[in-house]
């Protein structure tokens, strides 16, 4: 293809160079938007007349044929075009000849390509977003079956007081919420509008930015044209919103993968989600598991990328920009891919109440119920504390439990225990009391799921 600025130089560019500086092969995918961006322009153009209305009008439907031609795949893109912009200005000036290349009247591509960023993270933002209201939606139904189910609560991976499995599951489904949240908010600030901005000092041309704003779906134009070419701090701040998900994600990850080992054996993956070993015939993997907590570690690049990316660049832009697009669309694309794994793979599980149940009895996690029934009957909690150490040492020693320990063990300690204190020591008991707000007990469960739903 032939450059635009075949002008100012007096040799063609060196392949290699040409190779090195070409962004099209990843820069393609956001063809709807430069198109859509470029309508805009050409709209606004018209209307305060710095086109004619006749050019505008042709403009427009030249570039409505090429994004038809391009998604039923008659057009293909010219990988010699340096990047998604110049192809789509080459494709219109071939297609109309001179009022094609009235298009770029009062326009650089660096404004260019800062809107066509900021519309596709925000259709991408949308969809991460419904992903995650999925996921959650699967958490919900599924901590709704478990509400009662008790399963031991740990603390350093030491088991710890009992839980319900909803209660656990309810934890990731305020986490994933709150990455909703921050999907939210990253949005309000990415979607303003740098078109107009030109190269980077505006232009001399009446145009509207208002117009185009609006007409883009951005809530305002950006107030400074070197900031409006120069700013990605949307795509670290979404790089960063997603790197939270994929944290969430990841410790779901390990947790799944702990469960589903002979170790835990809380949970079995379905077949459909797990894999073989092609040495080991027993083996059932959770590599989806694995491997989101793998991505995780690469989309925590992909932030780190952005970030070093714009720490030297002086205003305004800089070619280094360019980089953006491959860290932000690598944390998008596997975002995206890992939660629309991971949600079937949790719809499909076995819950293993039986193996929850039979951990949640060894363990000693109704030690601290132990304590409050003493300090129920009047004595100080630190008291109690030891009284109940004492007794689960003498559990370890003689290898019982403590709802198996007979009442002269307890009367021994002191004389304020009496047959109530089984009762107190219940498992289904001390889940059932567990009652405060944001506790594990199942009503309590039932509870947080009304909140969670209600908010997506
Ligand atoms: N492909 C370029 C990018 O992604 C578009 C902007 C080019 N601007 C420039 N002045 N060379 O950053």
């Amino acid at each position: 293809m032939d450059k635009m600025w075949a002008g100012r130089f007096s040799k063609e560019t060196d392949s290699g160079v040409n190779a090195f500086n070409s962004s099209i092969s990843f820069d393609g995918r956001m063809y709807r938007n430069d198109i859509a961006g470029s309508i805009a322009h050409a709209t606004m153009l018209g209307e305060a007349g710095i086109i004619s209305k006749e050019d505008s009008a042709e403009i427009i439907k030249g570039l409505q044929s090429i994004l038809a031609d391009l998604e039923i795949g008659r057009l293909d893109f010219d990988l010699t075009a340096e990047d998604v912009h110049m192809f789509v200005e080459a494709e219109l000036t071939k297609r109309l000849g001179d009022v094609g290349k009235r298009l770029h009247t009062s326009r650089s591509r660096n404004d260019q390509v800062a809107v066509d960023i900021r519309l596709y993270l925000r259709s991408e933002t949308e969809a991460i977003r419904e992903l995650l209201k999925k996921l959650i939606n699967v958490l919900c139904d599924t901590a709704e079956k478990h509400s009662d189910t008790i399963m031991p609560g740990y603390t350093h991976l030491q088991r710890a007081q009992p839980i319900t499995f909803g209660h656990h599951l309810m934890a990731y489904a305020q986490m994933f919420l709150r990455d909703i949240g921050r999907l939210d908010d990253t949005n309000k600030r990415m979607n303003v509008c740098p078109l107009g901005s030109g190269a980077l000092a505006g232009t001399t041309y009446p145009i509207d930015r208002f117009m185009t704003s609006k007409l883009l779906g951005f809530t305002e134009p950006m107030a400074n044209s070197l900031d409006g070419v120069s700013d990605r701090d949307f795509c670290i701040e979404l790089a960063s919103a997603i790197s939270t998900i994929m944290m969430h994600l990841s410790r779901f990850s390990e947790e799944i993968i702990l469960w589903c080992s002979w170790e835990f054996k809380f949970i079995e993956l379905d077949d459909a989600f797990a894999t073989g070993s092609s040495i080991m015939p027993q083996k059932k993997n959770p590599d989806v598991a694995e491997l989101v907590r793998g991505k995780a570690a690469r989309v925590f690049g992909d932030n780190v990328t952005l970030l070093t990316m714009m720490k030297g660049l002086p205003l305004a832009y800089n070619k280094d920009m360019q980089e953006d697009k491959e860290a932000i669309f690598d944390a998008i694309d596997n975002v995206k891919l890992c939660i629309s794994t991971f949600t079937p793979m949790l719809e499909t599980m076995t819950v293993n109440k039986e193996n929850m149940r039979n951990a949640a009895a060894r363990g000693f996690i109704n030690a601290t119920d132990c304590a409050d029934y003493l300090v129920k009957k009047g004595m100080p909690f630190r008291d109690a504390y030891k009284i109940t150490g004492g007794l689960v040492a003498e559990c370890i020693a003689k290898n019982t439990t403590l709802e198996e320990l007979p009442l002269d063990c307890y009367k021994a300690k002191t004389e304020l225990f009496d047959e109530g204190v089984y009762d107190a020591i219940n498992l289904e008991n001390c889940v059932k009391c567990r009652t405060s707000y944001g506790g594990p007990a199942p009503e309590s469960v039932i509870n947080q799921i009304k909140y969670v739903r209600e908010r997506i």
